[in-house]
């Protein structure tokens, strides 16, 4: 997830820009870059790094054009680096462009343009752009660009320049956000709100598949079609802290929402064209696999929880040993470590001090390496020898959700891709398993379509003290993880047990009232599950189920239930933990918490 915005009009553009790309930040910060049509030629100019780094660079240089566009960095493809930052141009310079989304058939494309003698400065996706544009340039931009956008597979929110016409910006949209701020002798390109509000409310919002010209006292649209599109204005009636949040009240229920999006970016281009393999950017094989006897899993918090669901997934379908640990424990215990053992780290952030720590141990005792993060070019990506990246975008709010679910599916994937490899499963279940795959965005949105259920829970026992979560199997993983989202920011006392474990101790606590979250989605242990759910019954508990949808017996034994599409029981961890997030939030906000920034806590730990 990137910021892009463009300017045009009679006043420095580079004041809009700057301004606005600093109101774009909560959607990537790895580097920046600004490009002003200065007449005569093309003013560029990129910083890897902050903001800052771009506008400390810009310090006392004389950019009076009137034209331009800029961009905030969330680095998919090259790390963060000033030849990788945006805007990206041609070999002449003629044309610059700035660009939010994943180019899916760009590799193709550079090839192409390579052999027709382009020569390209950056490793992004990106960089097709221009080149392509150089290609297909006819003396009509507008053409032109409807030409390179048919060249071009996959999502984005785009911005040309051209310095032979330096009276217009063309935007083109398509599954990433842009809007057109409508300004009086002048007009501002955005990929969302927040930074346009403080120089108009009013603006187009462009939908998929269409391009808008825009001059300083015109915008025209047009769809794929090349028709001209009447649009409606929209009137922005968001203050300017809303706006970020893209009109949710808080980044937590804003990243919840987007985990459709961020499930399908994770899984986009890692599945074979045919639909029956997985394919990851590791370059494993059978050797490669039969080097290794053993397989650690090493994470804080959420990324661990995550990391149990992982060894579930590795052990069961590639049939690997698996062992988990909490990076704070494992990097004290003198690890059992060698050449033969692989060690995978789990970070959002990719620089949890533990996490890197364990993962410094574990090269320095030989192990093989691999990292699992949503931040390209951080100290843990760096430290590893291979690394994967789940496609999230920034996760602002420090409660983790989009990250959870797309580090499940990216392991996941990777238990798949191991189990391709040592055939331990038939290809008709690998395919199987595909096919469910590519379902699951649709049944995270359907999941999050009806939160109502979950918020009357919230306010009914939204100030309880004590909360339990049980479950089996995978239900455990995943209860789990919905306790540490309730202590986090409702401050409620949650914990999860193994269901079976209950009656070794932990039936002591729970008594007539209490509040207990029941997970019963594994088939393979359902029965011992409803007898556990019985156990709290009996002691007067109050009992609210997450099961699969198309369970009759379910609600018998509960209090309340809330479904879940059904699919394979290995992949409805990530329906599951969706209610679970939302109930945590709702709790929170019943309680008058501060969602985003919870006490005591912090987005990226730092420190040991
Ligand atoms: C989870 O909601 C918390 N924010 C926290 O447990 C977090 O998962 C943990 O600190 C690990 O962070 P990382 O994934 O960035 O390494």
């Amino acid at each position: 997830m990137c910021g892009i915005v463009g300017y045009i009009g009679d006043n420095k553009a580079l004041n809009f820009l700057l301004q606005g790309l600093s109101k774009l930040e909560y959607r990537g910060y790895d580097s920046a870059g600004i490009a002003v049509n200065c007449g005569e030629n093309i003013f560029v100019e990129k910083a890897v790094g902050r903001l800052d780094a771009l506008k400390e660079k810009l310090h006392n240089q004389k950019i009076d054009g009137t034209i331009g566009i800029g961009h905030t960095r969330w680095a998919t493809h090259g790390r963060p680096s000033d030849r990788n930052a945006h805007p990206h141009t041609d070999c002449q310079e003629n044309f610059v462009v700035v660009h939010n989304g994943i180019i899916e058939n760009y590799m193709a494309l550079k090839e192409n343009l390579i052999s027709r003698g382009h020569k390209f400065i950056s490793e992004t996706d990106t960089e097709v752009v221009p080149h392509l544009l150089e290609e297909f340039y006819n003396g009509n931009f507008l053409e032109s660009v409807q030409k390179v956008l048919k060249k071009i597979e996959g999502s984005y929110s785009l911005v040309f320049m051209s310095k032979a016409h330096p009276d217009t910006l063309i935007c083109a949209k398509q599954d990433n956000p842009l809007v057109v701020g409508l300004g009086n002798g002048e007009n501002f390109i955005a990929s969302d709100i927040p930074a346009i509000i403080s120089k108009t409310r009013n603006a187009y919002i462009l939908n998929d598949g269409e391009i808008a010209v825009v001059k300083k006292d015109s915008v025209k649209i047009f769809n794929r079609n090349g028709e001209v599109v009447e649009k409606k204005i929209f009137h922005v009636n968001w203050n300017a802290e809303a706006a970020e949040k893209g009109g949710y009240e808080h980044f937590m229920l804003k990243e919840i929402n987007e985990q459709p999006k961020a499930v399908r970016d994770t899984i986009s281009k890692r599945i074979s064209k045919d639909g029956a393999s997985i394919e990851l950017e590791l370059g494993w094989d059978k050797n490669f696999l039969d080097s290794i006897n053993k397989i650690y899993i090493i994470a804080c918090g959420t990324a661990y929880h995550a990391g149990l669901v992982a060894k579930f997934y590795i052990e069961k379908l590639a049939r690997k040993l698996v062992e988990v640990d909490v990076a704070s424990e494992y990097r004290y215990r003198n690890p059992i470590v060698d050449d033969k053992t692989l060690v995978i780290v789990i970070s959002q952030s990719g620089e949890t001090s533990d996490t890197l720590a364990a993962l410094k141990e574990s090269r320095r005792l030989g192990a093989k390496t691999l990292a699992i993060t949503n931040v390209v070019g951080s100290s843990i990506a760096r430290e590893a020898e291979q690394v994967i990246y789940t496609v999230a975008g920034p996760e602002i709010a420090v409660a983790s959700t989009k990250a959870y679910t797309t580090q499940l599916i990216l392991v996941f994937m990777l238990a798949l891709y191991m189990a391709q490899i040592g055939k331990t499963i038939s290809t008709e279940r690998a395919r199987e398993l595909i096919d469910l795959l590519k379902k699951i965005p649709a049944q995270i949105s359907e999941t999050l379509s009806d939160v109502d259920p979950i918020k009357t829970f919230a306010r009914q026992y939204g100030f309880n003290e004590d909360v339990f979560y049980i479950g089996r199997s995978l239900d455990y993983c995943v209860a789990l993880e919905g306790a540490l989202k309730l202590k986090e920011i409702s401050y409620i006392h949650a914990e999860a047990y193994a269901s079976g474990e209950l009656k070794h101790g932990t039936l002591a606590l729970i008594v007539e009232g209490v509040p207990v979250i029941a997970l019963a989605t594994q088939k393979s242990v359902y029965e011992k599950t409803i007898s556990n759910i019985k156990e709290v019954k009996a002691r007067d508990a109050v009992v609210i189920g997450i099961g699969a949808a198309g369970d009759t017996e379910l609600e018998k034994y509960l209090d309340h239930v809330i479904f879940v599409p059904n699919t394979d029981e290995l992949l409805i961890p990530l329906l599951t933990v969706v209610p679970l997030q939302l109930l945590a939030y709702y709790a929170a906000i019943t309680r008058g918490c501060d969602v985003d920034k919870p006490r005591n806590l912090a987005k990226s730990v730092t420190v040991e």
